[in-house]
Formats: C-alpha cells, sequence, structure tokens
C-alpha cells in the first residue's frame, strides 16, 4: 500500500474536491480567485491579510482574557461600550458615533440594507472591493457602478455627477481595493463636504492605515462638524486580525442609533465576542505595530516593483497592502501560480486580465517573485 505523508493525504483531497467543482470560484468581491491549494503548502497572497500576525500586546489581553469566554463582552472594563469609548477618544468623536460589527463587512451589509431597501439607488466605484453594491443587489438595490478613471482613480466627477433626488448612499473605498489607489486628501475632504448635501457618503477606510500619517487622511473629522457621511474601518488588515472579526462603522449619531437599534436589536450579545474586543482596544494602542507592519509593507511593495519593471509588467503604485498589475492573459497566469501554490484576485468583470497579489512576507514575496519570472503565462 502506498505510504502517504500529510502533504500526500491534503493534495489528494484537493484533487477530490477539483473533481467535485468546489476548488475554484468566482466572487464578486474578488474576481476569480482559486482555492485548492493544500492548506500547509499555500501562499496566502489574496486576502490582504497582514502576513506578520496580531501584534504581540493584542494576543496578550487575548490570553488574558480567555477565562471571560463565558461571558458577553459587556459589564467589564474591557467591554464592547469601553471598545466605543476608545475609538471615540482616537478619532475626535463620541462613543455615539461608533457601530461595531464582526469584521467591517457587517456593518457595510448593514449599510447595504438601510440605504438599499424598496430598490434604493446606491452609486458606488468600479472596480472596488464591493460589499455594499454586491449585498445590495441582493436584496434588490439599485447599484449604480461608475467606473474607475484612466488612471485607475475613482472618478469624482463622474460619481457626483450620477447623483440625483433619488440617490440614497454614494460609496468610495480610499485607498481603493484592488487597484491600490488613494485620492487627494484635500480633493475627497471638498468632494465629501459637496456631495454629502445631497445624499449620505460612505468611505470605506480598511487600507487607510497604510497611508504615513494616516490620520491626517482619514475622513473621520467630517462626522463631528456634522456632515452625513460615513465611515468604515476593520481590525483586519493592518492590526492583523482577520481571524477575530471585528470592525466598525462612524457616522452621524442619529443614523448610528437607529442602525444599532435596527440590527442588533440594541442587545450586547449581538456585539462581536469578549475576546476581539479586548484584542481590539489594545491593538488600537499599540503604535509600534502599525508603524512596523506599515515599514515591511513598504518594504515588500518597492521588492515587487522593481521585480515588476524588469519583467516590464505594468502596475499601478499602490498605496494598501497590495498590488495591481497587468498580466494580460489572466487565467493562464491563475493556472501557473495555482500550479505553485500561490492563490491571489483578480479578473474583476470591467479589468479581467488583472491580477491583485497581497503583500507577504518577504520570504513568500521572493517566492513569488521567483515564480513570476516564469515566463510560461505571457
Ligand atoms: C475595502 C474593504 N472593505 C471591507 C473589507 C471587509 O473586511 P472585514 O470584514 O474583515 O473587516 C475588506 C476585506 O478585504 C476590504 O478590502
Amino acid at each position: 500500500m502506498q505510504n502517504w505523508n500529510r502533504r500526500d493525504l491534503l493534495r489528494a483531497i484537493g484533487a477530490t474536491s477539483l473533481s467535485l467543482g468546489l476548488s475554484s470560484f468566482t466572487s464578486p468581491l474578488l474576481g476569480e480567485i482559486d482555492n485548492t491549494a493544500a492548506p500547509e503548502d499555500i501562499r496566502r497572497l489574496l486576502f490582504n491579510e497582514n502576513p506578520y500576525g496580531t501584534s504581540r500586546k493584542a494576543k496578550k489581553m487575548i490570553s488574558q482574557n480567555l477565562d471571560r469566554t463565558n461571558r458577553y463582552a459587556t459589564f467589564h472594563k474591557y467591554d464592547f461600550l469601553a471598545l466605543k469609548k476608545l475609538i471615540a477618544e482616537e478619532e475626535g468623536l463620541q462613543p455615539e458615533n461608533i457601530l461595531l460589527g464582526h469584521g467591517s463587512f457587517e456593518p457595510l451589509c448593514w449599510l447595504a440594507i438601510h440605504f438599499g431597501i424598496n430598490q434604493g439607488e446606491i452609486i458606488t466605484p468600479s472596480p472596488t472591493f464591493d460589499v455594499v453594491g454586491n449585498f445590495g443587489r441582493k436584496i434588490g438595490a439599485k447599484i449604480v457602478p461608475v467606473e474607475v478613471d484612466s488612471n485607475f482613480k475613482m472618478n469624482l466627477e463622474e460619481m457626483e455627477g450620477r447623483v440625483s433626488s433619488q440617490t440614497k448612499l454614494l460609496t468610495l473605498c480610499n485607498p481603493n481595493n484592488p487597484t491600490g489607489t488613494s485620492l487627494d486628501t484635500t480633493t475627497l475632504k471638498s468632494f465629501c463636504n459637496q456631495v454629502s448635501e445631497k445624499c449620505p457618503v460612505l468611505i470605506d477606510e480598511a487600507y487607510i492605515h497604510f497611508l504615513p500619517n494616516w490620520k491626517t487622511k482619514s475622513m473621520a473629522s467630517l462626522i463631528p462638524e456634522g456632515k452625513n457621511v460615513f465611515i468604515a474601518r476593520t481590525f483586519s488588515k493592518i492590526y492583523g486580525m482577520a481571524g477575530l472579526r471585528i470592525g466598525f462603522l462612524m457616522g452621524p449619531a442619529p443614523l448610528i442609533a437607529e442602525m444599532e437599534s435596527k440590527f442588533t436589536l440594541g442587545f450586547p450579545g449581538n456585539m462581536p465576542n469578549s475576546l476581539s474586543v479586548a484584542a481590539a482596544m489594545a491593538a488600537i494602542q499599540d503604535k509600534e505595530f502599525v508603524d512596523l507592519s506599515r515599514q515591511r509593507n513598504e518594504r515588500g511593495r518597492n521588492q515587487l516593483y522593481t521585480e515588476l519593471k524588469n519583467l516590464g509588467i505594468k502596475y499601478l503604485e499602490s498605496q494598501a497592502n497590495f498590488v495591481y498589475f497587468d498580466v494580460i492573459k489572466f487565467k493562464e497566469f491563475k493556472a501557473l501560480m495555482r500550479k505553485n501554490d500561490i492563490v491571489l484576485a483578480g479578473g474583476w468583470p470591467t479589468k479581467s486580465n488583472w491580477a491583485r497579489v497581497t503583500i507577504g512576507t518577504e520570504k513568500e514575496m521572493d517566492y513569488f517573485v521567483s515564480k513570476i519570472k516564469d515566463k510560461a503565462w505571457m
């Protein structure tokens, strides 16, 4: 009988799922992706996670709170109200401006329901990581995608032109996923000021921490100025806590109260779990970890740019932890990467030949670069 090791076994499982058609799929959020690599070999250059893990301080907080997993995250110094208070202090807001969720995904879906119900019209950029648009479509919202301009920047002029009395929400993502492009802060601020007079504006800032001096580039300061603006943030990216599922939405207090009441019924058990809440409190205060992650990411990006340049591959300068590049034959490229146990994203409908790779560890990037040098896909 053949002597199988764990690796062979996992490959066989992968092959079985392939034959069952379970292995690769098209995600409206990630384009065409492939999920077949054996878990222990896989290079996860797909989800824009922090490849260096979670901050040591956040992990310590988790271990210190392990005895509280029998409790909801309430009546405690590390409970959801304490987290809201801490976020508010950091952002110059009030706790009433904060709505917590399981990742930012959840409050983004809530926004889609809140504004998209009854065929509500929502304007979104394209391509983008469009939780609101994709979820909105499922509940019958009228989604109006506006293609990025020739520099792959969100087309603000065109988006503003589409706003009508029917528009219930306009969404932006800064820096944008998958393009990695970001908008000039002054331009974005004046856009938000102007457009939020006509309809609420959401800015998804999942990747804002990758910008140097990110706080000066966030649109959160528009909230205390009374603007009709929402900001989504997550602990899944630079904070390295994707598996803990915690994020939040900031916005005008009355709308946040309405949404919290509607979607959580004000029940503390509908808040994120006690470990992720405690870890988030430590993570926010661990500025060193955020700075270090930003620096490491920048090094990885530069390493990749050099190689892409050498190979003559067109790419976009990224302001986030992923790079978008033109592979001309995306299907062939994806297949080659898959053969080498690399998973990445790409093939969004309007940019079908572009791929998005997450910046991994130095070792992962060396490996990735060694594989893109294989000309088989070019
Ligand atoms: C722009 C953007 N927003 C939101 C999310 C959702 O992240 P999470 O639900 O993990 O907070 C992602 C995840 O990749 C993202 O790229």
